[in-house]
């Protein structure tokens, strides 16, 4: 039989010069266009009226306005993206850290069409194609790289329903226990168990508390030895007067809508040995922190390896999933969904992967290390310039924070506004104080990207009215 007709059609199709061609020409044309896109620009005025009208639209669709007057126009360059009122923004915020590569980048539009080029648009429970496989196998290998022992993996279309696989998996393995802990400011999602956990009172509103939290308190950069004893010492009370009783320890390594604080090792080993004595699991929630610390997970670069027992993905994988010990498996059928993810999301999320180990981010002198050094060094500048207006801590890796201002609500909303006006999008994090936080986009930001954005915050402070300092 010659070597064409044994095999598939699929892949006779796949690799069909006419496929290259077509995938080549479009990639052409897109540099094309999206080239120009470089720098900043006002809106058109001939363009306001029609999208004051979309505006308007959304808000009427969706019940409420969004938070800032956003509707893309379906092009962008790396971290420029142009809006559908012909502005040109340095998107420092990704969709809240989801476009790794930015906008329009050639890599995801080649990964997009190979998903398209699958015979169907979603992949799940009941329809899985070979992509599936190989980005779980992938994952897996990748948690694994350093001492873990993950054995499996389940993909998802959202963080939030990671999550909630995540504590089925906890809860039914260490079943009766009823219990998570968790700290203060955490974020966990939208669904009513991870508005349970959530420690954000206004996002549980009016729902049922479904299930049982208990919160320490976070690490405190300022006084380490202080709340890691505060942290230990409420950990054994909770021990104490529940005992047997929690399923798991819930962690994002990396404090994310909580604010931008980084736990340490150290602070994260002293708690998680009495938290192993106990049989307790540890989970990583690891939605918003994946692809942006010096390794594709925070918990690796904190040395915490051999404690993971379940940690979820998401955002900037483009499909979102649960990964846990073998001996975790369920043993009754919780665990399904009929979409998994849509098959671009998987052939994307696997280019992704590809592009933040080419693009060198990990490792401790890794792409996102050096953007993180060069953006705390600008964001240092600012500081010195304007006393009080501009206050670490300034985060970890590819996740970027300051605390502008009194740290008020109002200041942080100002700046968040102003800056967005000024052509830089970036979002609010924290609450005590509030602070402004930046995702940019780990596998293309360059140092230019960030002189350009510590550039348009100086600005922003040339000109804005007062902000009180703290
Ligand atoms: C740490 C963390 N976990 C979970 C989620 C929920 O993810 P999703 O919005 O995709 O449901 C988020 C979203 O911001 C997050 O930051």
């Amino acid at each position: 039989m010659n070597d064409d007709n044994s095999r598939l059609i699929a892949d006779r199709f796949r690799n069909d010069p006419r496929v290259a061609q077509a995938k080549a020409l479009l990639a052409e044309t897109l540099r094309e266009y999206s080239g120009s896109l470089t720098e900043v620009r006002s809106a058109n005025p001939q363009l306001a009226e029609a999208y004051a009208v979309q505006l308007a639209r959304l808000t009427e669709a969706r019940g409420a306005a969004p938070y800032f007057p956003y509707i893309a126009s379906g092009i962008g360059n790396g971290p420029w993206v142009e809006l559908a009122d012909g502005s040109v923004k340095l998107d420092f915020i990704g969709g809240i850290g989801v476009h790794g590569m930015g906008h329009s980048h050639e890599q995801m539009l080649d990964a997009a069409i190979d998903g398209a080029l699958e015979d169907t648009v979603m992949q799940g429970n009941l329809q899985q194609n070979r992509p599936s496989i190989e980005i779980c196998e992938r994952l897996l290998a990748m948690a694994n790289c350093c001492g873990s022992d993950l054995g499996h993996c389940l993909l998802s279309t959202s963080g939030a329903m990671a999550n909630e696989n995540a504590l089925k998996i906890a809860f039914h393995a260490r079943r009766p226990a009823d219990r998570i802990i968790a700290f203060t400011n955490c974020f966990a999602g939208r669904s009513l168990a991870l508005a349970a956990l959530t420690d954000r009172p206004s996002y549980r509103s009016g729902l049922p508390e479904t299930i049982l939290v208990d919160y320490l308190p976070f690490y405190d950069p300022a006084k380490p030895g202080e709340s890691t004893q505060a942290a230990v010492d409420r950990l054994q009370e909770l021990l104490a007067r529940y005992p047997g009783r929690h399923a798991a320890f819930w962690a994002e390594p990396i404090a994310g809508e909580g604010g931008y604080v980084a736990g340490s090792p150290e602070f994260f080993k002293t708690l998680l040995k009495p938290i192993r004595e106990a049989g307790i699991l540890t989970v990583f929630d690891e939605v918003q922190s994946f692809g942006r610390t010096t390794a594709p997970l925070a918990y690796q670069s904190f040395d915490l390896d051999r404690y993971v027992d379940i940690v979820t993905i998401g955002k900037i994988t483009q499909v979102c999933a649960t990964l846990y010990r073998k001996q975790l498996q369920p043993t009754a059928p919780i665990l399904s969904q009929t979409f998994t993810g849509a098959s671009a999301s998987i052939a994307t999320g696997q280019r992704m992967l590809d592009q933040l180990a080419s693009a060198g981010c990990f490792g401790v002198d890794g792409r996102n290390q050096r953007n993180h050094d060069h953006f705390v060094s600008g964001l240092q500048s600012l500081a010195q310039r304007y006393p009080g207006q501009v206050q670490g801590p300034y985060g970890k890796g590819m996740m970027i924070a300051l605390t502008p201002g009194d740290g008020s609500y109002e200041t942080a909303n100002r700046w968040v506004r102003e800056l967005y006006d000024a052509g830089l999008i970036c979002f609010l994090c924290g609450g005590n104080p509030y602070r402004i936080r930046f995702l940019p986009p780990p596998a293309i930001t360059t140092p230019l990207h960030i002189d350009q954005a510590i550039a348009i915050i100086d600005r922003m402070l040339q000109t804005s009215t007062s902000t009180p300092a703290r």
